[in-house]
């Protein structure tokens, strides 16, 4: 599943992470959390996790998700690995080819996250950078995805990545990992598209239509059926 979600900061939102992701904040070496196939090819900076800057935008972030229907429905998320920051610019300007982690231990939640769904919430505009796109490999090629700032994608984790060298200006974003109530992608995929649908159907028939109703039924025996709670 690929999903653009617009808008999950606010302008508001963005301008006060920004303030707070600052040249003097407390960026290190990516490196530092790297596993060692990505050593080799990984160079950027993150946020120090244990910094009152990185507790703040933690809470700014997931207070963004948690108010977010389409990313409820989307993911239908059990856990969510405690957001992570970074920055690509000046020499620390890529992270080549890689595929995330399976499962990741969270330092912040003492918690293990399976990664079924791979997040990055763009913090910088397009506009502030060139370069910096995340490419990701599909079947039918590679996806480059460059998003206004206070987007965020969605890709599922199972996918090699990589973000592209930025050679102008800095790309800044939180990225974070998802381990969803309902593992398989294609269940999740259909209990998302008929969710969609049910939507649009409410919307031109009424929420009190017997097969609104009955539908709405399907869809929660379904997830039901398939959620891991
Ligand atoms: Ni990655």
């Amino acid at each position: 599943m690929f999903l653009h979600l617009k808008n999950i900061l606010t302008a508001d939102e963005v301008h006060s992470a920004r303030q707070l992701l600052g040249d003097d904040a407390p960026w290190m070496d990516g490196r530092t959390s790297a596993g060692g196939q990505a050593l080799a090819h990984k160079r950027n900076e993150q946020l120090a996790q244990d910094s009152a800057a990185a507790r703040q935008l933690r809470a700014l972030v997931l207070a963004a998700l948690h108010r977010d229907a389409l990313f409820f429905s989307a993911a239908l998320p059990k856990k969510i690995f405690n957001p992570l920051f970074n920055r690509y610019s000046g020499e620390s300007n890529f992270y080549g080819n890689h595929v995330d982690g399976a499962v990741l231990h969270s330092k912040a939640t003492e918690q293990w996250v399976r990664s079924d769904l791979s997040c990055t919430l763009f913090l910088a505009d397009p506009t502030e950078y060139d370069g910096g796109e995340l490419l990701i490999k599909e079947a039918q090629g590679e996806r480059a995805i460059k998003l206004p700032a206070g987007d965020m994608v969605l890709y599922p984790s199972s996918t090699v990545h990589q973000v592209a060298p930025v050679t102008r200006g800095a790309r800044i974003a939180s990225f974070f990992w998802i381990e969803s109530m309902v593992r398989s992608t294609e269940q999740r995929q259909l209990l998302f598209g008929m969710d969609m649908d049910l939507l649009r159907l409410r919307a031109s028939i009424g929420e009190t239509s017997p097969a609104v109703v009955g539908l709405t039924g399907t869809y929660h025996n379904l997830l039901r059926m398939w959620a891991d709670t």
